[in-house]
């Protein structure tokens, strides 16, 4: 089965308007060719109406980088007394497509639980909006050979109760948390094995069909030099880019490796 390839960047916090502004004029022309690869950009809030102006005309889709949601009657509240927080729809109403849910950053900073992505994946569908589930490993579970085990709980936990029908429709960021900004990517052959793993998951709560529709990508230190590589492996559907993505001849490398695959 081919998967169309997908390549986020994840801005975290970084970018003032101008400078999402001036990013997404550089990538717009560096991209414009690059037909075969769905490409997103995932700024902060606060640069995400910037963004979006900038992103007018072309492909490039918008995503953001969490969003809140409770549960108010049974329904998602989409407004109402929650200090500091965004909701599903408001995001819609921002033009965002994508959002970034469990990145390890917000599990480590800000106590994000498996629950809790399930809960915004849901929201994120209550709204016709798209998560981009994030799962990953310490370099501690890692050494202790808990990787599989690990992802296997986040991806179950992420996921529970979502029907296919929806999942099909979900990325997952497969990203080890010791090559996240630390310059030490997993080898391609790491990253496949744990890729092959969580389709495996999937499969085994869904079924085939579904686990080889989801796009898996690889996150953690992916750069030109070495994406192609990555990229080349069978279960590797796209990147979840980092520092990479803040640079748009980077970036665009990136991409393009995506769209060689
Ligand atoms: P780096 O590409 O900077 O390692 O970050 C990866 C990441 O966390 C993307 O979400």
């Amino acid at each position: 089965m081919s998967r169309r390839p997908f390549v986020a960047g994840n801005w975290k916090m970084n970018m003032l308007r101008a400078d999402a502004e001036k990013l997404v004029g550089e990538l717009k022309p560096l991209l414009a060719g690059t037909d075969s690869v769905d490409v997103a950009v995932c700024p902060v809030y606060t640069a995400l109406a910037a963004a979006a102006g900038a992103l007018a005309g072309s492909k490039i889709m918008l995503g953001a980088q969490n969003l809140h949601t409770v549960e108010s009657d049974g329904a998602f509240a989409q407004s109402g007394a929650y200090t500091g927080e965004i909701s599903a729809e408001m995001l819609k109403d921002a033009c965002v497509a994508w959002v970034i849910l469990g990145h390890s950053e917000r599990r480590q900073y800000f106590g994000e639980t498996d629950a809790g992505v399930n809960a915004k994946a849901k929201a994120c569908f209550a709204q016709g909006l798209l998560p981009i589930v994030c799962v990953g490993e310490t370099l501690a579970e890692r050494d202790l050979e808990q990787t599989n085990a690990v992802v296997e709980v986040q991806t179950r936990g992420c996921f529970a109760g979502i029907p296919a029908a929806q999942a099909k429709d979900c990325v997952i960021a497969y990203e080890p948390v010791w090559a996240i900004g630390t310059g030490r990517t997993a080898t391609p052959q790491q990253a496949q094995d744990v890729h092959a793993h969580i389709r495996g998951v999937l499969a085994s709560i869904y079924d085939e069909a579904t686990a080889n529709a989801v796009r898996i990508q690889y996150g953690g230190s992916m750069k030109p030099g070495n994406a192609a590589e990555l990229l080349a492996q069978p279960d590797i559907d796209g990147g979840l880019i980092g520092g990479a993505a803040l640079k748009a001849a980077d970036f665009a490398a990136i991409v393009n490796a995506a769209a060689k695959r």
